[in-house]
Protein backbone atom coordinates (compact mmCIF):
# COMPACT_ATOMS: atom_id res chain seq x y z
CA UNK A 1 0.00 0.00 0.00
CA UNK A 2 2.63 2.40 0.74
CA UNK A 3 4.87 2.53 -1.67
CA UNK A 4 2.24 2.62 -4.41
CA UNK A 5 0.69 5.46 -2.62
CA UNK A 6 4.12 6.82 -2.49
CA UNK A 7 4.57 7.27 -5.69
CA UNK A 8 1.18 8.63 -6.78
CA UNK A 9 2.63 11.70 -4.50
CA UNK A 10 4.89 12.19 -6.68
CA UNK A 11 3.24 11.91 -9.53
CA UNK A 12 0.86 14.35 -7.54
CA UNK A 13 3.91 17.00 -6.76
CA UNK A 14 5.12 16.87 -10.31
CA UNK A 15 1.14 17.77 -11.49
CA UNK A 16 1.37 20.33 -8.72
CA UNK A 17 4.70 22.19 -9.67
CA UNK A 18 3.93 25.88 -10.93
CA UNK A 19 5.37 26.50 -13.78
CA UNK A 20 8.42 28.93 -12.24
CA UNK A 21 11.11 27.89 -11.03
CA UNK A 22 13.50 30.89 -9.64
CA UNK A 23 13.17 32.21 -5.82
CA UNK A 24 12.92 35.15 -4.50
CA UNK A 25 16.05 36.84 -4.13
CA UNK A 26 17.40 40.08 -2.63
CA UNK A 27 16.79 43.34 -4.43
CA UNK A 28 19.82 45.77 -4.17
CA UNK A 29 17.95 48.65 -3.88
CA UNK A 30 16.43 47.94 -0.50
CA UNK A 31 17.89 48.07 2.21
CA UNK A 32 15.77 44.97 3.70
CA UNK A 33 14.07 43.20 0.60
CA UNK A 34 10.97 42.57 1.32
CA UNK A 35 11.27 38.69 1.58
CA UNK A 36 8.21 36.76 1.11
CA UNK A 37 6.97 35.13 4.82
CA UNK A 38 8.36 32.18 3.18
CA UNK A 39 11.97 32.54 2.01
CA UNK A 40 11.41 29.90 -1.25
CA UNK A 41 9.23 32.05 -2.60
CA UNK A 42 9.35 32.92 -6.28
CA UNK A 43 9.48 36.74 -6.74
CA UNK A 44 6.58 38.12 -7.44
CA UNK A 45 7.68 39.32 -11.43
CA UNK A 46 8.33 35.29 -11.82
CA UNK A 47 4.56 34.67 -11.02
CA UNK A 48 3.42 38.08 -12.83
CA UNK A 49 5.18 36.94 -15.91
CA UNK A 50 3.68 33.21 -15.20
CA UNK A 51 1.27 32.42 -18.31
CA UNK A 52 -0.46 30.26 -16.17
CA UNK A 53 -0.99 32.47 -12.96
CA UNK A 54 -3.84 34.26 -12.20
CA UNK A 55 -4.73 37.57 -13.76
CA UNK A 56 -2.90 40.64 -12.50
CA UNK A 57 -4.66 41.72 -8.63
CA UNK A 58 -6.79 44.88 -10.04
CA UNK A 59 -8.40 42.56 -12.12
CA UNK A 60 -11.86 42.06 -11.67
CA UNK A 61 -11.13 38.05 -12.45
CA UNK A 62 -9.39 38.22 -9.77
CA UNK A 63 -10.71 39.96 -7.34
CA UNK A 64 -13.33 37.54 -7.52
CA UNK A 65 -11.40 35.09 -5.79
CA UNK A 66 -10.56 37.38 -2.47
CA UNK A 67 -13.79 40.51 -2.88
CA UNK A 68 -17.33 40.00 -1.44
CA UNK A 69 -19.49 43.52 -1.13
CA UNK A 70 -17.58 46.16 1.25
CA UNK A 71 -19.37 47.15 3.98
CA UNK A 72 -19.49 45.73 7.86
CA UNK A 73 -20.33 42.26 7.77
CA UNK A 74 -22.08 40.94 11.05
CA UNK A 75 -19.91 38.62 12.94
CA UNK A 76 -22.59 35.55 12.42
CA UNK A 77 -21.82 36.17 8.56
CA UNK A 78 -18.47 35.37 8.82
CA UNK A 79 -18.80 32.45 10.40
CA UNK A 80 -19.89 31.02 7.14
CA UNK A 81 -17.08 30.11 5.01
CA UNK A 82 -18.48 32.00 1.93
CA UNK A 83 -18.02 35.30 3.73
CA UNK A 84 -14.48 35.10 4.30
CA UNK A 85 -11.37 36.15 1.73
CA UNK A 86 -9.41 33.35 0.61
CA UNK A 87 -6.32 34.55 -1.65
CA UNK A 88 -4.37 33.22 -4.34
CA UNK A 89 -0.31 32.62 -4.05
CA UNK A 90 -0.03 35.65 -5.98
CA UNK A 91 -2.12 38.25 -3.84
CA UNK A 92 -0.20 36.07 -0.17
CA UNK A 93 2.85 37.33 -1.82
CA UNK A 94 1.94 40.53 -2.73
CA UNK A 95 0.99 40.99 0.55
CA UNK A 96 4.14 39.57 2.34
CA UNK A 97 6.10 42.14 0.33
CA UNK A 98 4.42 44.94 1.30
CA UNK A 99 4.38 44.49 4.95
CA UNK A 100 7.93 43.39 4.52
CA UNK A 101 8.44 46.62 2.04
CA UNK A 102 7.34 49.77 2.43
CA UNK A 103 5.11 48.27 5.80
CA UNK A 104 8.44 48.23 7.87
CA UNK A 105 7.54 44.27 9.08
CA UNK A 106 10.92 41.95 9.26
CA UNK A 107 10.56 38.25 8.72
CA UNK A 108 11.18 37.36 12.39
CA UNK A 109 8.44 39.64 13.57
CA UNK A 110 5.72 38.20 11.30
CA UNK A 111 7.03 34.65 12.15
CA UNK A 112 7.00 35.37 15.54
CA UNK A 113 3.57 36.39 15.98
CA UNK A 114 2.38 33.43 13.17
CA UNK A 115 4.16 30.97 15.35
CA UNK A 116 2.37 32.36 18.07
CA UNK A 117 -1.30 32.07 16.50
CA UNK A 118 -0.60 28.75 15.54
CA UNK A 119 0.08 28.26 19.38
CA UNK A 120 -2.98 29.79 20.71
CA UNK A 121 -5.26 27.98 17.73
CA UNK A 122 -4.02 24.45 18.83
CA UNK A 123 -4.72 25.54 22.81
CA UNK A 124 -8.18 26.90 22.10
CA UNK A 125 -8.96 23.11 20.63
CA UNK A 126 -6.47 20.76 21.91
CA UNK A 127 -5.71 21.16 26.01
CA UNK A 128 -2.78 20.42 27.56
CA UNK A 129 -4.15 18.02 30.20
CA UNK A 130 -5.41 15.85 27.18
CA UNK A 131 -3.09 16.17 24.31
CA UNK A 132 0.16 16.87 25.88
CA UNK A 133 2.62 15.38 23.71
CA UNK A 134 3.09 17.82 20.44
CA UNK A 135 6.35 17.17 17.93
CA UNK A 136 6.56 20.17 15.63
CA UNK A 137 7.76 18.74 12.07
CA UNK A 138 9.27 22.15 10.71
CA UNK A 139 10.54 22.29 6.93
CA UNK A 140 13.63 24.13 6.01
CA UNK A 141 11.87 27.48 5.03
CA UNK A 142 9.66 30.31 7.06
CA UNK A 143 6.69 27.61 7.43
CA UNK A 144 8.81 25.54 9.37
CA UNK A 145 10.10 28.94 11.41
CA UNK A 146 6.49 29.35 12.59
CA UNK A 147 6.58 25.73 13.56
CA UNK A 148 9.93 26.35 15.89
CA UNK A 149 8.15 29.46 17.46
CA UNK A 150 4.62 27.98 18.02
CA UNK A 151 6.82 24.61 19.95
CA UNK A 152 7.98 27.46 21.86
CA UNK A 153 5.18 29.12 23.35
CA UNK A 154 3.31 25.91 23.24
CA UNK A 155 5.87 24.40 25.70
CA UNK A 156 5.27 28.00 27.86
CA UNK A 157 1.34 27.00 27.70
CA UNK A 158 2.52 23.49 29.17
CA UNK A 159 2.50 21.05 26.77
CA UNK A 160 5.61 19.05 26.14
CA UNK A 161 6.97 19.70 22.31
CA UNK A 162 9.34 17.78 20.63
CA UNK A 163 10.36 19.07 17.15
CA UNK A 164 11.84 17.31 14.06
CA UNK A 165 13.82 19.92 11.60
CA UNK A 166 15.77 17.68 9.89
CA UNK A 167 17.02 20.72 7.35
CA UNK A 168 18.00 23.02 9.90
CA UNK A 169 18.29 26.30 7.67
CA UNK A 170 22.09 27.60 8.90
CA UNK A 171 20.97 31.77 9.14
CA UNK A 172 20.94 34.09 12.46
CA UNK A 173 17.40 33.61 12.73
CA UNK A 174 16.50 29.74 12.59
CA UNK A 175 20.06 29.41 14.74
CA UNK A 176 18.28 31.80 17.25
CA UNK A 177 14.73 29.92 17.49
CA UNK A 178 16.99 26.23 17.29
CA UNK A 179 19.06 28.07 20.34
CA UNK A 180 15.66 29.28 22.25
CA UNK A 181 14.36 25.33 22.32
CA UNK A 182 17.44 23.80 23.48
CA UNK A 183 17.86 26.22 26.39
CA UNK A 184 14.33 24.73 27.33
CA UNK A 185 15.43 21.56 26.85
CA UNK A 186 13.34 20.44 24.44
CA UNK A 187 14.36 17.38 22.50
CA UNK A 188 14.90 17.47 18.51
CA UNK A 189 14.75 14.49 17.18
CA UNK A 190 15.92 13.32 13.35
CA UNK A 191 13.93 11.58 11.13
CA UNK A 192 15.65 8.08 11.99
CA UNK A 193 14.31 8.97 15.86
CA UNK A 194 11.09 9.07 14.66
CA UNK A 195 9.42 6.01 15.89
CA UNK A 196 7.46 4.33 12.81
CA UNK A 197 4.01 4.64 14.08
CA UNK A 198 3.48 8.61 15.29
CA UNK A 199 0.28 7.63 16.64
CA UNK A 200 1.66 6.48 20.00
CA UNK A 201 4.45 8.84 21.05
CA UNK A 202 2.19 11.98 19.92
CA UNK A 203 -0.64 13.35 20.43
CA UNK A 204 -0.47 16.15 18.38
CA UNK A 205 1.55 17.06 15.06
CA UNK A 206 2.28 19.69 13.57
CA UNK A 207 2.39 19.99 9.78
CA UNK A 208 4.94 23.34 9.46
CA UNK A 209 6.89 21.96 6.68
CA UNK A 210 5.82 23.74 3.46
CA UNK A 211 4.01 27.32 3.38
CA UNK A 212 2.05 28.99 0.25
CA UNK A 213 5.27 29.62 -1.72
CA UNK A 214 6.03 25.75 -1.69
CA UNK A 215 6.28 24.33 -5.79
CA UNK A 216 8.10 21.62 -6.89
CA UNK A 217 8.14 17.87 -5.26
CA UNK A 218 8.94 17.35 -1.71
CA UNK A 219 12.37 16.08 -1.57
CA UNK A 220 13.82 13.55 1.21
CA UNK A 221 13.34 13.35 3.74
CA UNK A 222 9.65 15.74 3.39
CA UNK A 223 8.14 13.24 0.89
CA UNK A 224 7.82 10.24 3.63
CA UNK A 225 7.21 12.32 6.58
CA UNK A 226 4.41 13.68 4.63
CA UNK A 227 3.48 9.96 4.22
CA UNK A 228 3.53 9.49 7.42
CA UNK A 229 1.30 11.76 8.40
CA UNK A 230 -0.92 10.33 5.18
CA UNK A 231 -0.57 7.08 6.77
CA UNK A 232 -1.72 8.04 10.41
CA UNK A 233 -5.02 8.93 8.64
CA UNK A 234 -5.88 6.31 7.15
CA UNK A 235 -4.94 4.29 10.28
CA UNK A 236 -7.37 6.52 12.06
CA UNK A 237 -9.93 4.97 9.92
CA UNK A 238 -9.49 1.66 11.37
CA UNK A 239 -8.12 2.25 14.52
CA UNK A 240 -9.36 4.35 17.98
CA UNK A 241 -6.73 7.09 18.90
CA UNK A 242 -4.84 8.76 16.50
CA UNK A 243 -2.52 12.14 16.87
CA UNK A 244 -3.96 14.96 15.84
CA UNK A 245 -2.75 16.99 12.47
CA UNK A 246 -2.06 20.26 12.68
CA UNK A 247 -1.23 22.22 9.47
CA UNK A 248 0.41 25.63 9.43
CA UNK A 249 -1.04 27.63 6.50
CA UNK A 250 -1.09 24.95 3.85
CA UNK A 251 -1.47 21.63 4.46
CA UNK A 252 2.05 20.16 2.94
CA UNK A 253 1.81 19.01 -0.03
CA UNK A 254 -1.31 20.77 -1.42
CA UNK A 255 -1.75 22.62 -4.00
CA UNK A 256 -1.80 26.29 -3.33
CA UNK A 257 -5.18 27.34 -4.49
CA UNK A 258 -6.70 23.95 -5.57
CA UNK A 259 -5.63 21.98 -2.33
CA UNK A 260 -5.49 18.10 -2.34
CA UNK A 261 -6.50 17.58 -5.55
CA UNK A 262 -6.37 13.85 -5.81
CA UNK A 263 -7.39 13.41 -1.96
CA UNK A 264 -4.42 11.60 -1.08
CA UNK A 265 -2.78 14.49 0.95
CA UNK A 266 -2.19 14.77 4.42
CA UNK A 267 -5.91 15.57 5.90
CA UNK A 268 -5.41 17.73 8.83
CA UNK A 269 -8.07 18.23 11.67
CA UNK A 270 -6.81 21.42 12.47
CA UNK A 271 -5.41 24.49 9.46
CA UNK A 272 -4.38 27.50 10.81
CA UNK A 273 -5.02 30.02 8.00
CA UNK A 274 -2.20 32.66 8.99
CA UNK A 275 -3.11 36.45 7.34
CA UNK A 276 -5.59 35.59 5.57
CA UNK A 277 -6.90 32.41 4.09
CA UNK A 278 -5.25 30.75 0.89
CA UNK A 279 -8.00 29.73 -2.02
CA UNK A 280 -6.76 25.75 -0.98
CA UNK A 281 -8.42 26.42 2.25
CA UNK A 282 -11.78 26.53 0.78
CA UNK A 283 -11.13 22.84 0.32
CA UNK A 284 -10.15 21.89 3.98
CA UNK A 285 -12.45 19.42 5.49
CA UNK A 286 -11.63 19.18 8.61
CA UNK A 287 -13.06 20.31 12.25
CA UNK A 288 -10.96 23.20 13.18
CA UNK A 289 -10.19 25.95 10.84
CA UNK A 290 -8.29 28.99 12.50
CA UNK A 291 -7.05 32.43 11.67
CA UNK A 292 -3.77 33.51 12.87
CA UNK A 293 -1.46 36.61 12.25
CA UNK A 294 -3.37 39.48 13.95
CA UNK A 295 -0.93 42.05 12.11
CA UNK A 296 -2.70 43.24 9.22
CA UNK A 297 -3.05 46.66 8.86
CA UNK A 298 -6.37 48.61 7.40
CA UNK A 299 -4.40 49.59 4.60
CA UNK A 300 -3.79 46.14 3.52
CA UNK A 301 -7.33 44.99 4.49
CA UNK A 302 -8.92 47.79 2.47
CA UNK A 303 -6.77 47.24 -0.54
CA UNK A 304 -7.33 43.75 -1.02
CA UNK A 305 -10.88 44.08 -0.05
CA UNK A 306 -10.24 40.96 2.53
CA UNK A 307 -13.36 40.21 4.54
CA UNK A 308 -12.02 38.76 7.85
CA UNK A 309 -13.76 37.59 10.59
CA UNK A 310 -12.93 40.09 13.80
CA UNK A 311 -10.58 38.49 16.42
CA UNK A 312 -12.45 38.67 19.46
CA UNK A 313 -10.75 40.34 22.21
CA UNK A 314 -6.84 39.94 22.61
CA UNK A 315 -6.71 37.11 21.18
CA UNK A 316 -4.40 35.93 18.39
CA UNK A 317 -6.71 33.60 16.91
CA UNK A 318 -10.30 33.25 15.80
CA UNK A 319 -12.34 30.30 14.30
CA UNK A 320 -13.47 30.33 10.66
CA UNK A 321 -16.37 28.71 10.17
CA UNK A 322 -18.91 26.94 12.55
CA UNK A 323 -17.42 24.52 15.30
CA UNK A 324 -18.08 21.35 14.85
CA UNK A 325 -21.06 19.64 15.91
CA UNK A 326 -20.03 17.78 19.18
CA UNK A 327 -22.01 14.94 21.14
CA UNK A 328 -22.44 16.58 24.06
CA UNK A 329 -22.63 13.51 26.11
CA UNK A 330 -19.45 13.20 25.53
CA UNK A 331 -18.39 16.34 26.65
CA UNK A 332 -16.24 15.94 29.99
CA UNK A 333 -13.56 17.61 31.31
CA UNK A 334 -10.46 15.76 34.35
CA UNK A 335 -10.18 18.31 36.47
CA UNK A 336 -6.70 18.53 38.29
CA UNK A 337 -6.89 20.99 40.52
CA UNK A 338 -4.74 21.37 44.41
CA UNK A 339 -6.78 19.29 46.94
CA UNK A 340 -9.31 21.60 48.78
CA UNK A 341 -8.78 20.35 53.08
CA UNK A 342 -10.62 20.94 56.00
CA UNK A 343 -7.32 22.95 57.43
CA UNK A 344 -7.26 25.22 54.85
CA UNK A 345 -10.56 26.75 55.49
CA UNK A 346 -11.32 30.14 57.02
CA UNK A 347 -13.44 29.70 60.11
CA UNK A 348 -15.95 32.16 58.76
CA UNK A 349 -17.56 31.06 54.99
CA UNK A 350 -17.89 34.72 54.09
CA UNK A 351 -13.57 34.83 54.70
CA UNK A 352 -13.61 31.86 52.97
CA UNK A 353 -15.65 33.54 49.77
CA UNK A 354 -13.48 36.51 49.31
CA UNK A 355 -10.70 34.16 49.37
CA UNK A 356 -11.93 32.05 46.05
CA UNK A 357 -13.18 35.21 44.69
CA UNK A 358 -10.03 37.17 44.69
CA UNK A 359 -8.50 33.94 43.24
CA UNK A 360 -11.01 34.44 40.45
CA UNK A 361 -10.37 38.03 39.75
CA UNK A 362 -6.47 37.18 39.90
CA UNK A 363 -7.38 34.59 37.66
CA UNK A 364 -8.44 37.07 35.02
CA UNK A 365 -11.54 34.72 35.31
CA UNK A 366 -14.74 37.22 32.84
CA UNK A 367 -17.39 38.35 35.35
CA UNK A 368 -16.37 36.18 38.49
CA UNK A 369 -19.24 38.38 39.67
CA UNK A 370 -22.12 37.13 38.02
CA UNK A 371 -24.16 34.29 39.70
CA UNK A 372 -27.56 32.44 38.98
CA UNK A 373 -30.19 33.13 41.41
CA UNK A 374 -32.89 30.23 42.13
CA UNK A 375 -35.90 31.61 43.47
CA UNK A 376 -39.39 29.79 43.82
CA UNK A 377 -42.63 31.64 44.29
CA UNK A 378 -45.93 29.89 46.11
CA UNK A 379 -46.71 27.72 43.64
CA UNK A 380 -43.25 26.34 44.17
CA UNK A 381 -41.88 26.30 40.78
CA UNK A 382 -38.15 27.31 40.55
CA UNK A 383 -36.90 29.49 38.45
CA UNK A 384 -32.81 30.66 37.84
CA UNK A 385 -31.51 33.65 36.20
CA UNK A 386 -28.07 34.93 36.25
CA UNK A 387 -27.67 38.69 38.40
CA UNK A 388 -24.28 40.14 39.23
CA UNK A 389 -23.08 40.92 42.85
CA UNK A 390 -22.60 43.86 43.97
CA UNK A 391 -21.47 43.61 47.68
CA UNK A 392 -21.01 40.49 50.47
CA UNK A 393 -20.39 40.88 54.06
CA UNK A 394 -21.36 39.45 56.99
CA UNK A 395 -24.95 40.32 56.15
CA UNK A 396 -25.07 38.85 53.48
CA UNK A 397 -24.58 38.98 49.20
CA UNK A 398 -26.41 41.72 47.37
CA UNK A 399 -27.29 42.06 43.73
CA UNK A 400 -29.64 44.70 42.44
CA UNK A 401 -32.48 44.60 40.26
CA UNK A 402 -36.39 45.03 39.44
CA UNK A 403 -38.89 44.77 42.73
CA UNK A 404 -41.42 44.36 39.91
CA UNK A 405 -39.90 41.62 37.74
CA UNK A 406 -40.54 37.74 37.97
CA UNK A 407 -37.63 37.35 40.62
CA UNK A 408 -39.26 40.26 42.74
CA UNK A 409 -42.78 38.92 42.84
CA UNK A 410 -41.40 35.00 43.72
CA UNK A 411 -39.36 36.92 46.29
CA UNK A 412 -42.19 38.39 47.78
CA UNK A 413 -44.27 34.91 47.87
CA UNK A 414 -41.42 33.13 49.20
CA UNK A 415 -37.66 34.88 50.34
CA UNK A 416 -35.96 31.80 50.41
CA UNK A 417 -33.21 31.19 47.40
CA UNK A 418 -29.86 30.16 46.31
CA UNK A 419 -27.06 31.64 44.65
CA UNK A 420 -24.63 30.31 42.04
CA UNK A 421 -21.03 31.22 41.26
CA UNK A 422 -18.90 28.91 38.78
CA UNK A 423 -15.71 30.34 38.24
CA UNK A 424 -15.09 27.64 35.10
CA UNK A 425 -11.03 28.37 34.78
CA UNK A 426 -10.48 27.44 38.54
CA UNK A 427 -12.37 24.72 38.74
CA UNK A 428 -14.66 26.15 41.47
CA UNK A 429 -18.56 26.26 42.24
CA UNK A 430 -20.00 27.73 45.42
CA UNK A 431 -23.45 27.42 46.29
CA UNK A 432 -25.10 29.87 48.96
CA UNK A 433 -28.99 29.36 50.36
CA UNK A 434 -30.76 31.46 52.56
CA UNK A 435 -33.19 34.00 53.16
CA UNK A 436 -33.76 37.60 51.67
CA UNK A 437 -34.65 40.78 52.13
CA UNK A 438 -34.95 44.11 50.43
CA UNK A 439 -31.63 46.39 51.31
CA UNK A 440 -32.65 49.53 52.83
CA UNK A 441 -33.52 52.56 50.03
CA UNK A 442 -30.68 54.41 51.55
CA UNK A 443 -28.33 51.90 49.77
CA UNK A 444 -30.21 51.11 47.09
CA UNK A 445 -30.50 55.29 45.94
CA UNK A 446 -26.90 55.48 46.51
CA UNK A 447 -25.71 52.09 44.42
CA UNK A 448 -28.72 53.52 41.49
CA UNK A 449 -26.62 56.96 41.27
CA UNK A 450 -23.02 55.05 41.52
CA UNK A 451 -24.19 53.40 37.87
CA UNK A 452 -23.58 55.52 35.12
CA UNK A 453 -26.26 57.30 33.35
CA UNK A 454 -27.20 55.02 30.57
CA UNK A 455 -27.63 52.34 33.19
CA UNK A 456 -29.96 54.23 34.85
CA UNK A 457 -31.98 55.34 32.21
CA UNK A 458 -32.09 51.44 31.37
CA UNK A 459 -33.99 51.01 34.87
CA UNK A 460 -36.36 53.40 34.69
CA UNK A 461 -36.86 52.48 30.68
CA UNK A 462 -37.32 48.82 31.50
CA UNK A 463 -40.69 47.34 33.44
CA UNK A 464 -38.44 43.97 33.45
CA UNK A 465 -39.67 40.83 33.01
CA UNK A 466 -43.28 42.19 31.00
CA UNK A 467 -44.23 41.62 28.05
CA UNK A 468 -43.63 44.31 25.30
CA UNK A 469 -44.69 44.98 21.82
CA UNK A 470 -41.10 45.22 20.34
CA UNK A 471 -37.70 46.74 20.83
CA UNK A 472 -38.14 49.69 19.58
CA UNK A 473 -40.83 50.89 22.51
CA UNK A 474 -37.48 50.99 24.46
CA UNK A 475 -35.25 52.33 22.29
CA UNK A 476 -37.44 55.52 22.06
CA UNK A 477 -38.40 55.81 25.28
CA UNK A 478 -35.05 55.75 26.17
CA UNK A 479 -33.96 58.38 23.31
CA UNK A 480 -36.72 60.68 25.23
CA UNK A 481 -35.40 60.23 28.90
CA UNK A 482 -31.56 61.02 27.70
CA UNK A 483 -32.81 63.94 26.17
CA UNK A 484 -34.93 64.93 29.38
CA UNK A 485 -31.35 64.48 31.50
CA UNK A 486 -28.79 65.85 28.76
CA UNK A 487 -28.49 68.40 31.23
CA UNK A 488 -26.95 66.36 33.84
CA UNK A 489 -29.58 66.91 36.22
CA UNK A 490 -30.22 63.70 38.74
CA UNK A 491 -32.68 60.89 37.46
CA UNK A 492 -34.71 59.62 40.45
CA UNK A 493 -34.71 55.76 40.91
CA UNK A 494 -37.56 54.47 40.45
CA UNK A 495 -39.44 53.25 43.38
CA UNK A 496 -39.41 49.63 42.37
CA UNK A 497 -35.77 49.35 41.48
CA UNK A 498 -33.23 48.23 44.40
CA UNK A 499 -31.06 45.67 46.17
CA UNK A 500 -31.84 42.48 47.75
CA UNK A 501 -29.58 40.65 49.89
CA UNK A 502 -29.37 37.56 50.86
CA UNK A 503 -28.40 36.03 54.42
CA UNK A 504 -26.48 32.62 53.90
CA UNK A 505 -27.51 29.79 56.04
CA UNK A 506 -25.65 27.09 54.09
CA UNK A 507 -22.51 27.86 51.64
CA UNK A 508 -20.88 24.93 49.94
CA UNK A 509 -16.82 25.08 48.49
CA UNK A 510 -16.71 22.27 45.55
CA UNK A 511 -13.60 22.19 43.66
CA UNK A 512 -13.15 19.59 41.13
CA UNK A 513 -10.89 16.89 41.42
CA UNK A 514 -9.34 14.02 39.01
CA UNK A 515 -12.29 11.23 38.51
CA UNK A 516 -15.03 12.93 39.75
CA UNK A 517 -13.65 12.43 43.35
CA UNK A 518 -14.38 16.09 43.44
CA UNK A 519 -13.90 18.12 47.32
CA UNK A 520 -17.17 19.43 48.62
CA UNK A 521 -16.85 21.08 51.95
CA UNK A 522 -20.52 22.64 53.43
CA UNK A 523 -20.59 25.65 56.07
CA UNK A 524 -23.79 25.60 58.22
CA UNK A 525 -25.19 27.24 61.36
CA UNK A 526 -24.60 25.08 64.93
CA UNK A 527 -25.87 26.83 68.49
CA UNK A 528 -22.42 26.26 70.39
CA UNK A 529 -22.90 27.00 74.24
CA UNK A 530 -25.86 29.61 73.12
CA UNK A 531 -23.14 30.73 70.13
CA UNK A 532 -23.67 30.90 66.77
CA UNK A 533 -20.82 29.12 65.17
CA UNK A 534 -20.11 27.45 61.33
CA UNK A 535 -19.88 23.93 61.35
CA UNK A 536 -17.93 22.59 58.15
CA UNK A 537 -19.14 19.29 57.05
CA UNK A 538 -17.48 17.67 53.85
CA UNK A 539 -19.85 15.75 51.46
CA UNK A 540 -19.39 13.07 49.14
CA UNK A 541 -19.08 14.34 45.38
C1 LIG B 1 -24.28 37.82 33.40
C2 LIG B 1 -25.65 38.40 33.64
C3 LIG B 1 -25.82 39.31 34.67
C4 LIG B 1 -27.07 39.84 34.94
N1 LIG B 1 -27.21 40.69 35.99
C5 LIG B 1 -28.43 41.14 36.32
C6 LIG B 1 -28.61 41.95 37.51
O1 LIG B 1 -27.66 42.23 38.26
N2 LIG B 1 -29.87 42.36 37.79
C7 LIG B 1 -30.94 42.05 37.01
O2 LIG B 1 -32.04 42.46 37.31
N3 LIG B 1 -30.81 41.28 35.90
C8 LIG B 1 -29.58 40.81 35.54
N4 LIG B 1 -29.43 40.02 34.42
C9 LIG B 1 -30.63 39.66 33.65
C10 LIG B 1 -31.35 38.52 34.37
O3 LIG B 1 -30.68 37.29 34.12
C11 LIG B 1 -32.81 38.38 33.99
O4 LIG B 1 -32.95 38.31 32.59
C12 LIG B 1 -33.66 39.54 34.48
O5 LIG B 1 -33.27 39.95 35.77
C13 LIG B 1 -35.13 39.13 34.51
O6 LIG B 1 -35.28 38.00 35.32
P1 LIG B 1 -36.73 37.56 35.91
O7 LIG B 1 -37.71 37.74 34.79
O8 LIG B 1 -36.57 36.16 36.33
O9 LIG B 1 -37.02 38.47 37.06
C14 LIG B 1 -28.19 39.48 34.14
C15 LIG B 1 -28.00 38.58 33.10
C16 LIG B 1 -26.75 38.05 32.86
C17 LIG B 1 -26.57 37.06 31.74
Amino acid sequence: MWPVARRRMRCLFLIRSLPFSSHSSSSPSKPQPPRSLYNSLPTLSALKSSPSFPPSISSPAFRAFCSKSGGAMASSQLQNQDYVSYLTQLEAAEIDETLMGPLGFSVDQLMELAGLSVATSIAEVYKPAEYSRVLAICGPGNNGGDGLVAARHLYHFGYKPFVCYPKHTPKPLYNGLVTQLESLSIQFLSVDDLPADLSKDFDILVDAMFGFSFHGTPRPPFDDLIQRLIYLHNYDQTRQKSPVIVSVDIPSGWHVEEGDVTSEGIKPDMLVSLTAPKLCAKKFRGPHHFLGGRFVPPSIAQKYNLHLPPYPGTSMCVRIGKPPQVDISALRENYISPALLEEQLEVDPIDQFRKWFDDAVAAGLREPNAMCLSTTGKDGKPSSRMVLLKGVDRDGFVWYTNYESRKGHQLSENPNASLLFYWEGLHRQVRVEGSVQKVSDEESEQYFHSRPQGSQLGAVVSQQSTVIPGRLVLHHEYKELEEKYSDGSLIPKPKHWGGYRLKPELIEFWQGQPSRLHDRLQYSPQEVSGKRIWKVSRLAP
